[in-house]
């Protein structure tokens, strides 16, 4: 099926949680607009995971993230022209394939998804949506036959199961779904804490000089290059680079563009005062027009929200799709 298509679809998402941070930039949306003109894109604010937290959910403001996403992708330069752009709730058959999909899964590969087990620590109650999580993203991915996923590195193991749980499907009711395959950057696919470079930087670290925002302000990325952690030593050495520089170097190459080795030469052997400082040039450079597209687009909420609902009407027909085959397969109505 999917090789009869003129072009690959592509099918990816982030959460309405908390601010976008550069690796999600990095990690994931950069990928999208690299490779859209090649491809049939749809991109989704995918709110329904951000259920998984109920307990740090306000629903207005959930609304409101799920618009600051939307506004995001298109400022970083989704094109509607070429990619479809909606927010997960309003396309029902989600949740719909995603009860299937529950239905289908063993228990036994759930209890080896390795993100569960860091999401849930320390929470006194812990939802059975965050445990089937991964369930939802697979319907997510699956109801469009996608073929390519682009994600960060921590997605890996969620797109794993995604074709397993294909396989099963078709092993049970005999309908076929794409199996979707990961698509990741090779240099910037994890990028780490700017205060702590062993741990990956994330939406849900409350400390301020953890991430870098899409929306903070120059100064304020200034401040928290400065205070990144590097190592004991001053300057940098490009044949050994230790996990906080080399995340710095990481994080420069994503904006500035080039070659890894040539963002390398750059800093080889410079202070690590002009090193934070070569970094926050590029990212402030990188997020400006953003941020300033971002304004534009959010500031007319109206015609945002009219643009989504239309979008989400386009997949919906498609989803709609693929359930009549699937609602068949398996024998409901
Ligand atoms: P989420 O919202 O946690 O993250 C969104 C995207 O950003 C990538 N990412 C990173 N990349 C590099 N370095 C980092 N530090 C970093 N942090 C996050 C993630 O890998 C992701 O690509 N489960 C998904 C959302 C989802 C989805 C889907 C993705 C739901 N359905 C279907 C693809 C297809 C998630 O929580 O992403």
């Amino acid at each position: 099926m999917a090789d009869s298509k003129p072009k690959k679809t592509v099918f990816s998402g982030i959460q309405p949680t908390g601010d976008l941070h550069i690796g999600n930039l990095i990690g994931a949306i950069s990928l999208w607009v690299k490779e859209q003109d090649k491809h049939d894109n749809i991109f989704c604010i995918v709110d329904l995971h951000a259920l998984t937290y109920p307990e740090e959910i306000q629903a207005e403001r959930l609304k409101s993230n799920s618009l600051d996403v939307a506004a995001l992708y298109l400022a970083c330069g989704i094109d509607p022209e070429k990619s479809l752009v909606f927010i997960q709730s309003q396309v029902r058959q989600h949740s719909e394939l995603a009860w299937m999909l529950n239905c289908v899964t063993p228990m036994g590969w759930m209890n080896r998804m390795t993100q569960f087990k860091s999401k849930s620590e320390g929470r006194e109650t812990v939802g059975v949506g965050l445990y089937a999580y991964p369930i939802l993203q697979a319907a997510d991915i699956l109801l469009y036959h996608a073929d390519l996923v682009p994600v960060g590195e921590d997605q890996r193991q969620h797109i794993e199961i995604t074709q397993d749980i294909a396989e099963r499907f078709e092993h049970l009711f005999g309908y076929h779904f794409t199996r979707p395959e990961i698509l990741v950057r090779q240099v910037g696919a994890r990028i780490m804490g700017l205060d702590d470079p062993e741990a990956k930087m994330s939406k849900s670290a409350s400390k301020s000089g953890h991430a870098i925002r899409v929306l903070d302000p120059p100064a304020t990325i200034l401040k928290k290059l400065k205070s990144a952690k590097t190592d004991s030593r001053t300057a940098v050495d490009a044949s050994d680079l230790s996990p906080g520089v080399r995340n710095l170097v990481t994080i420069y190459h994503a904006f500035a563009g080039g070659s890894w080795d040539s963002a390398l030469k750059r800093f080889d052997g410079s202070g690590y005062g002009a090193l934070k400082t070569g970094v926050a040039e590029a990212v402030i450079a990188g997020l400006e027009p953003v941020q300033r597209r971002f304004h534009e687009i959010r500031d007319d909420e109206a015609g945002l929200v009219r643009f989504l609902t239309r979008s989400a009407e386009a997949a919906a027909e498609r989803a709609e799709a693929t359930m009549r085959d699937v609602r068949k397969a398996v024998g409901v109505w």
